[in-house]
């Protein structure tokens, strides 16, 4: 994917789609809640089938609603504008009861903290049954048994279906959400920080449990997390969000070890290696935190806390541009050509020839219901 970004011509991410075109296709998507917190602006993604997108980035960038509105889970009075297409079909312009039918089928969701989730007072075999009862693909006795096989299939024994969720640890019920999301066969599945309250060895058991599946099945799947590792080390092409866009994007390895964004590298500099515990950090460094999407800076949105702004930035918006095969960057000092984005003071005449700013070293319209129908 090349080419710099124009206004009719959206920028995708992780395309690599068939010829017959991407299992999900996100274009300019934008979502802003009821108070005016812009969440998400114009964020173009793609996914095909069997192909790992992660989305990355601090907490408060967007990437939960970004997940949410890809099925219709927002607020009322969210406003959502774009297209979000699901095999072809358009999810903004779903009937509510396509839309029901889709979750689950179509694309499916696992979300961080599975306590949460899971109905305390229902065994678990129930609750996987659940969703296949009400997509009305099975009987009830079959739903039972595919809910044994489900339990089985994410490695834990059949006879947990009789269990309540206060029965199993955490990483058994991470495996039970990943056991609900499969059960009605969704082509998609949007992991929302599915690791992120779990132990470093079960995390990475997890993560080899969904990956496994995904290339067993042909899924299509976006995992989310603000851990550039785990993100490196599971999927194929990386997007980096940051205020509600995507400001970095590439294939995953790339992003990971040579960002071009300086927020990509403060995040992957934050984020050493998959299972170190002191990952769990905000980027080293790098001060303050995300701006609240009600009051955006100007210019660059990052430039606040960028160490390498140019006075320009706090003017200029960037959008994304090329910065290498297959990637792209929004920095004013990234050059597809000579790849990224300087990394301190001493780079001065970067892309626009200007001096950094303050020298700074690095271092330094849904109205629609959330439904919990599935
Ligand atoms: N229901 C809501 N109403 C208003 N603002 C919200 C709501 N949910 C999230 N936000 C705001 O939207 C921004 C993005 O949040 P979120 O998508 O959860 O980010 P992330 O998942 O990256 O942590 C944050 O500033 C958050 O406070
Ligand atoms: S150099 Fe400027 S455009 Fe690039 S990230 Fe920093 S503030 Fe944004
Ligand atoms: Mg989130």
């Amino acid at each position: 994917m090349t080419g710099t970004q124009t206004a009719d011509e959206p920028r995708g991410t992780a395309a690599d789609g068939p010829p017959n075109g991407p299992l999900l296709d996100v274009r300019d998507l934008a979502v802003t809640y009821p108070g005016g917190a812009a969440a998400v602006r114009g964020v173009n993604l793609s996914v095909a089938a069997g192909r790992k997108l992660g989305i990355a980035g601090e907490s408060g960038c967007g990437k939960s609603t970004l997940a949410m509105a890809l099925l219709r889970l927002l607020p009322v009075g969210t406003r959502v504008s774009g297209q979000i297409l699901l095999d072809g079909e358009d999810v903004l312009g779903m009937k509510w009861g396509r839309v029901r039918a889709v979750r689950w089928a179509g694309a499916s969701m696992v979300f961080q903290g599975a306590m949460h989730s899971l109905n305390a007072v229902h065994r678990i075999g129930d609750q996987i049954a659940e969703p296949i009862l009400l997509h009305k693909q099975a009987t009830p006795a079959a739903a039972r048994r595919r809910a044994r096989e489900l339990l089985e299939h994410v490695g834990l024994p059949a006879a947990r279906a009789d269990a309540y969720p206060h029965e199993l640890s955490g990483g058994q019920r991470q495996r039970v959400m990943i056991a609900m999301a499969l059960a009605c066969d969704p082509r998609l599945i949007i992991a929302d920080e599915p690791t992120t309250a779990l132990d470093v060895m079960i995390q990475a058991q997890i993560l080899r449990l969904i990956e496994r599946l995904v290339a067993e099945q042909d899924i299509g799947l976006i995992m989310i997390s603000h851990d550039l590792a785990v993100l490196a080390d599971t999927c194929d092409r990386l997007a980096v969000m940051y205020a509600g866009r995507v400001v970095e994007e590439g294939p995953a390895r790339q992003v990971y070890e040579d960002a071009r964004h300086p927020y990509g590298r403060a995040l992957s500099s934050a984020f050493p290696r998959i299972g170190d515990r002191s990952s769990r950090f905000a980027p080293r460094g790098l001060p303050g935190d995300p701006p609240d999407p009600a009051a955006l800076p100007s210019g660059c949105t990052f430039h606040p806390r960028c160490p390498v702004a140019l006075d320009s930035c706090a003017v200029d918006d960037q959008p994304l541009r090329d910065a290498g095969p297959g990637r792209a960057a929004a920095c004013v000092r990234v050059d597809g050509a000579a790849g990224g984005a300087g990394t301190g003071a001493d780079e001065g005449d970067g892309a626009s020839g200007e001096e950094p700013s303050d020298g700074t070293a690095p271092g330094g319209a849904q109205d629609e219901a959330r439904s919990s129908t599935p």
